[in-house]
């Protein structure tokens, strides 16, 4: 299956503008959920074999999810899992509906297998997220899955009021998800990275949690924090009883490349994401696996395109992982693919539970 996207399909997305080709492949995707037989179809296709990870008093039916930033409007739910991944993570929300930055805003390091974004949170709002969720839940289409939401901020509020920004949407769309994901690491809405300071952080969950204590909320970071601001972050999450950390964000270092056409794109404003991330967001993980003696569940994400890439987030400390780019590059069948290959790696190392493996590199 893999093959034939990449001999295919993708040249034929990849002769398109990066976002042109996005938005087709989303609103495909959300023409074929509504239609009957086809999800059970694509089920078929590029559906994964179980791999049950249960955290958070969540069951997830494997630990390969759709990254934040795919399914910012929430158009696609019911085809996720279809797809074979064992979690989505919508959004980014803000309070307010925004355009995001100017196009073109997306772009491919095609041979570094790699992209760079500035889109900077485009999406209709929390309310009318709110509502794609809930036609999804009365058209009877909601994902056996756990579904999480990406929270961000709004453009136009100002730092100071940040944590009512976060809260109106985290309000607004409460009961619509498994869990939330606090954003405070996007590159590209100016200034957002300060909110991963300490005393700014520590008021953005204090107001969350008085919101709701019980729904699981996790932090999102980026990979350019240092160790010591990693820990910071570490220590509110266990102040605030978080339920994890999502490692990482795109980064905002460019690495070196022999290729020109890489090179070139390396030049653009915003976070770069794909294989040139893998082994700085490996690191982190490792870092807060160690930090926290396994403590505090850790989400993967940055880099993921093979079950090997999976194997050594998951042995550096993570439960979970998630992609974004590698779906861009391997196509639809990534996340069976991840998933089968995890299976057959486990049998080849006699390890029975995923848990046995988490944070033993
Ligand atoms: C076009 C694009 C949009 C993104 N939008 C968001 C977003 O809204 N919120 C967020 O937390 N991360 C966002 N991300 C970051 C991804 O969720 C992920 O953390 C990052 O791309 C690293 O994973 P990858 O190497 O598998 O792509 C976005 C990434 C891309 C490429």
């Amino acid at each position: 299956m893999g093959w034939i996207y990449r001999n295919c399909l993708q040249p034929l997305l990849f002769f398109q503008e990066s976002e042109a080709a996005h938005n087709r492949v989303i609103g495909g995707l959300s023409w074929a959920g509504r239609l009957p037989f086809v999800p059970m179809l694509t089920d078929t296709m590029y559906g994964a074999p179980d791999l049950p990870v249960s955290l958070s008093g969540l069951r997830f039916p494997n630990p390969i999810g759709l990254a934040a930033g795919m399914d910012k409007h929430a158009t696609a739910v019911p085809m996720w899992e279809r797809l074979g991944f064992g979690f989505a993570e919508l959004g980014g929300v803000t309070k307010h509906a925004q355009p995001g930055n100017d196009a073109p805003r997306m772009f491919r390091a095609i041979n570094d297998r790699a992209l760079i974004n500035r889109m900077g949170f485009n999406n209709p709002g929390a309310e009318a997220v709110a509502q794609a969720l809930r036609q999804w839940r009365a058209r009877d289409q909601w994902p056996a899955h756990p579904i999480g939401i990406n929270l961000g901020k709004s453009k136009i509020t100002p730092l100071e009021e940040a944590a009512e920004d976060y809260a109106f949407s985290f309000r607004t769309l409460q009961g619509l998800a498994d869990f939330f994901v606090v954003n405070v690491s996007s590159p590209n809405t100016p200034n957002l990275r300060q909110l991963q300071d300490r005393s700014a952080l520590d008021e953005i969950l204090k107001t969350l949690r008085a919101v709701d204590s019980m729904t699981p909320l996790l932090i999102k970071i980026a990979p350019d924090l240092t160790y010591e601001a990693i820990d910071d972050v570490l220590e509110l999450a266990t102040v605030h009883s978080l339920a994890g950390i999502v490692a990482t964000n795109t980064t905002i270092e460019r690495p070196e490349s022999s290729d020109a056409q890489c090179r070139a794109t390396y030049e653009q404003t915003g976070g770069l994401s794909g294989a040139p991330l893998r082994a700085r967001s490996t690191k982190v993980i490792a870092h807060i696996y160690q930090h926290t003696e396994g403590q505090l569940p850790i989400i993967g994400v940055g880099g993921i395109f093979t079950a090997a890439d999976a194997w050594e987030k998951i042995t550096a400390g993570a439960s979970l992982l998630q992609v974004y780019t590698g779906l861009v590059y391997e196509g639809p069948a990534i996340a069976g693919d991840i998933v089968r290959g995890l299976k057959a790696r486990m049998e080849q190392e006699g390890v029975r539970s995923l848990a046995d493996v988490i944070g033993q590199s």
